[in-house]
């Protein structure tokens, strides 16, 4: 079946193995799922699920780690919209790789990137976006201390001094075949990719030293640091290591969660009301009929409250395939699985409300300006 992923769009279903095959990325196997577990004690449960699936130079990182050779961490956001659940996933695995490595780490917002890709947004609409989405970023957690958050425009000096130096060594045929650019893309568009390769090398910028970057991301943005890695060796810097993440499906039957289509998505903002009403009208994996259900059960695999749970909202293994054991042999009906997964996403975002309330005090010590 066919289905596309570039980094601004997502359609059809997503084919995971062929992707790593056209992408080029590495599978997490049970070596690299060993090393992890040696250094920091255990593995998130997204990397155990495989949910963070793919890497890049991992090895390299952990063995400069175990060398003494700390990495830094560098993630990001294109602020069109406020976050919805998939968003949440890679921010909340990079809180988690932060406190385990005890690194540094970069968040870009990038308000230039939504405005020259969406029509609709001015740049005053992605700017204001971007510090409702740091909001809820702080909210997961990040101290200010090691974590810094970049809005494009408001360190945009320190960011296009180095931009330059990395469009200078992309050619036209190169963005072309990578992004499928036109001759009426916006030329706007066509040099942002420089503005996201930007953070990959500012730590060593700084340190005046080579320190290597590990960009956990959702596969949908490897193409960009794809771009990053062929040139920032011919800048004198390291290739940044990724670790990619699967996209958290979204609500109707087909496709990613996704800010631009607002009926596959759950936001941060919504109210308990909204997420019961969407996870009650969510793509079941359930039979249409009780009987049915209790004879022959229902399908996790396809299910979307089962893969909320799976991808971010059952965080113990054991719990998660009681249900899963239970719905796959009818005990479990999908009215009672639907409910499980409710509460457990109105019960995330009750305390997800009240900590980006704290974040508002907290902002202004994450914020990089120039
Ligand atoms: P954006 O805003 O599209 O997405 C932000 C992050 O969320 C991931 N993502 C998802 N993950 C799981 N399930 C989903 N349904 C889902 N949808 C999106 C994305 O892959 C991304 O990791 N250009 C970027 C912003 C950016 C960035 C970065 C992202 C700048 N620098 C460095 C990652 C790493 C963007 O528009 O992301």
């Amino acid at each position: 079946m066919a289905f596309k992923v570039t980094p601004w769009e997502v359609e059809g279903d997503i084919d995971y193995k062929k992707l790593v095959r056209e992408f080029g990325v590495n599978l997490i196997d049970n070596n690299i799922l060993n090393k992890t577990k040696k250094i920091t004690g255990q593995t998130h449960f997204m990397l155990d699920r495989k949910i963070f699936f793919a890497h890049r130079d991992l090895n390299f990182i952990l063995n400069e780690y175990q060398k003494g050779n700390k990495f830094y961490l560098y993630t990001g956001r294109g602020p069109s919209e406020h976050l919805h659940l998939g968003h949440l996933m890679p921010m909340k695995f990079t809180k988690y790789l932060q406190d385990k490595f005890n690194v540094k780490c970069y968040i870009q917002l990038t308000d230039d990137e939504k405005f020259l890709f969406k029509e609709n947004l001015s740049l005053e609409d992605t700017k204001k976006m971007s510090y409702e989405n740091a909001l809820d970023i702080i909210a997961l957690g990040f101290n200010p201390k090691n974590t810094k958050i970049i809005i494009n425009t408001e360190y945009a000096k320190t960011l296009y001094n180095q931009a330059i130096k990395v469009a200078n060594k992309i050619t036209f045929s190169t963005a072309k075949a990578v992004f499928g650019f036109k001759n009426s893309t916006n030329i706007g568009q066509i040099f942002y990719t420089s503005m996201q390769a930007v953070p990959a090398f500012l730590e060593s910028v700084k340190q005046g030293k080579n320190i290597p970057c590990l960009i956990p991301h959702g596969i949908d943005q490897d193409p960009h640091f794809r771009v990053a890695r062929d040139v920032l060796p011919k800048l004198g810097y390291l290739k940044p290591a990724s670790i990619q993440g699967k996209l958290m499906p979204g609500l109707l039957e087909n496709g990613k969660m996704s800010a631009s289509i607002p009926k596959s998505a759950i936001f941060t903002n919504d109210s308990p009301k909204e997420v019961k009403e969407k996870i009650q009208n969510a793509y079941s994996g359930g039979k249409e009929t009780l009987k049915e259900h209790r004879e022959k059960g229902g399908n996790p695999d396809i299910d979307i409250p089962f893969q909320y749970l799976k991808f971010f909202f059952e965080p113990d293994n054991k719990k998660l395939k009681k249900i899963e054991d239970e719905y796959r042999n009818g005990k479990l009906l999908t009215g009672e699985l639907k409910q499980i997964t409710i509460e457990k996403i109105n019960n995330f975002l009750e305390k997800h409300r009240k900590e980006r309330e704290n974040a508002k005090k907290k902002i202004d010590k994450f914020l990089l300006k120039d």
